[in-house]
């Protein structure tokens, strides 16, 4: 490390030598990441102890800085993108991807305006065509930006919608989503300020689909007191089943309501690239806007949300500011500034890993991949139906599968079941071996995969099993004594 570096650089040698160190320690990983340990456990005393200290006065040499790094921090970091990595929504993620961020990150590029990076401005352009023309949605009128994920994508939407329907009063705007949609959306709606009583949550049908009777009710009553209905929320692919809401039915209530419907299609979207993602999304065309999130089941490594819309001037209306700072880089209309389609001003360069990974891979690779993930899903299903000792909760739908240990020799009660199924997860997650985590299900303790990683086998979800009927045995003997 030179004396004196307030230039903040290193020689070219330097740079070579810490940008393959790193590019080596990345490619290792992908290599090795399925033998690794997916699950990273830490308490805070634990990662104090291992990182607080002042912010250092003097420098150290960058290797040395990097070791620490690649031994301390990414050693108890979860990694999401692990075969056995089962729970929330994982990010599988894809190795050009990676390198594409680090060629945006490399050169810094502004992706903000046109006139600063018109590549980058026409690549955003091209790439959410790709993805408009994907969802049925118009060609020429849809537009769209990418965000930092599905919960700024939400919040984009949810701010355009207001804006257009409600104008600057909403005092009396009602919003309209069902209990199973992504509480990103309850945050949204509270950072827009409406309050409490503005919000609908309507229950799901025993299927947990937006209930259409009870939601019919609920917009005719609030008619009825002078509220104004604008804004409706579905979910196509909810988190905790993967269900998808009755998107035809939903787009023809919103239409002739006048009511602004907003797709939260965060993690099951992308399914439109199948067959049977395809069927299951019919209507998913009919929305105003749609949050679907390349972080998840596009395969790209985080932060990469989109939001889609029918009508791009909606976008553009709803953020479009002018300050004098900005006047001499406006452009022409055609020439999209994205800081005028969204929150952001300094944006960094999402579309190029979106485009370089579709470049290389092809739109086909992706569809089998997606093809294969709701298969697998299916697959793992039918094998829990044949055990003697699993139940199926709730069926495969969009690679999310819900069950839970309950042998039918055994005649558990609901309690026990809970305790016994939480205990699995529980010990399983120490274990490290599996990232598998619970959700309540109608008021039960089941355990979720959502298999959308496309390196997940169906040996690496048997040993899976294998695992948590060991410690099933474990409780089911404390239980007994
Ligand atoms: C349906 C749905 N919407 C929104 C989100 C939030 O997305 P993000 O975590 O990218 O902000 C998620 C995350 O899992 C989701 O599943």
């Amino acid at each position: 490390m030179k004396k004196n570096n307030a230039r903040l650089e290193l020689s070219k040698e330097a740079m070579k030598t810490y940008g393959y160190q790193i590019v080596d320690a990345i490619v290792e990983h992908h290599d090795t990441q399925s033998e690794k340990l997916p699950v990273a456990l830490g308490s805070r005393e634990e990662m104090d102890s291992l990182f607080l200290e002042e912010a250092p006065e003097k420098g150290t040499d960058p290797t040395e800085v990097l070791n620490f790094v690649l031994e301390k921090v990414m050693t108890t970091s979860t990694l999401m993108s692990h075969p056995k990595s089962y729970s929330f929504v994982p990010g599988p993620s894809n190795y050009i991807s990676v390198m594409a961020d680090s060629l945006a990150t490399g050169y810094n590029i502004f992706s903000g305006g046109w006139a600063a990076s018109p590549a980058a401005a026409e690549l955003e352009i091209v790439t959410i065509q790709w993805l408009l023309k994907i969802f049925g949605f118009p060609k020429k009128k849809g537009g769209g930006i990418f965000t930092s994920g599905g919960s700024m994508a939400n919040l984009t939407a949810l701010t355009t919608a207001r804006r257009i329907k409600c104008g600057d009063d909403f005092s009396k705007a009602v919003i309209y989503l069902s209990d199973q949609a992504h509480s990103s959306n309850i945050k949204a709606i509270r950072v827009l300020g409406f309050k409490k009583e503005q919000i609908r949550i309507i229950p799901t049908d025993i299927e947990l689909k937006f209930s259409i009777n009870k939601l019919k009710n609920c917009i005719a009553k609030d008619r009825l007191e002078g509220l104004f209905p604008f804004c409706l929320i579905a979910t196509s692919g909810t988190t905790n089943t993967g269900t998808v809401d009755p998107l035809v039915d939903l787009g023809k209530i919103c239409k002739k309501e006048d009511i602004w419907f907003h797709i939260d299609g965060a993690y099951g979207a992308a399914a439109i690239l199948s067959k049977k993602g395809k069927q299951l999304l019919k209507g998913i065309e009919k929305a105003d806007s749609l949050t679907v999130d390349p972080h998840k089941w596009f395969y790209q490594p985080y932060e990469m949300g989109c939001l889609l819309v029918r009508n791009h001037k909606n976008l553009s209306h709803t953020f479009t500011e002018k300050p004098e700072y900005l006047r001499d880089i406006e452009g022409n209309t055609s020439e999209i500034n994205f800081y005028d389609h969204g929150i952001q001003l300094t944006r960094r360069f999402r579309a190029l890993k979106f485009y370089m990974s579709l470049k290389t891979f092809g739109l086909k690779e992706f569809r089998d991949a997606i093809t294969y993930n709701i298969d697998l899903a299916e697959e793992v299903e039918s094998k829990l139906r044949k055990s003697k000792y699993w139940e199926v909760v709730f069926p495969a739908t969009l690679a999310v599968i819900n069950f839970r240990y309950n042998p039918i020799e055994k005649n558990y009660g609901e309690k026990e079941l809970d305790a016994i199924n939480q205990y699995i997860s529980e010990k399983v997650v120490a274990s490290r071996k599996a990232l598998l985590v619970t959700t309540l299900l109608h008021g039960q303790v089941v355990l979720r995969m959502c298999l959308i990683n496309p390196r997940t086998e169906l040996k690496d979800i048997e040993d899976t099993f294998a695992l948590c009927e060991t410690f099933a045995s474990e409780i089911e003997e404390q239980l007994a004594s």
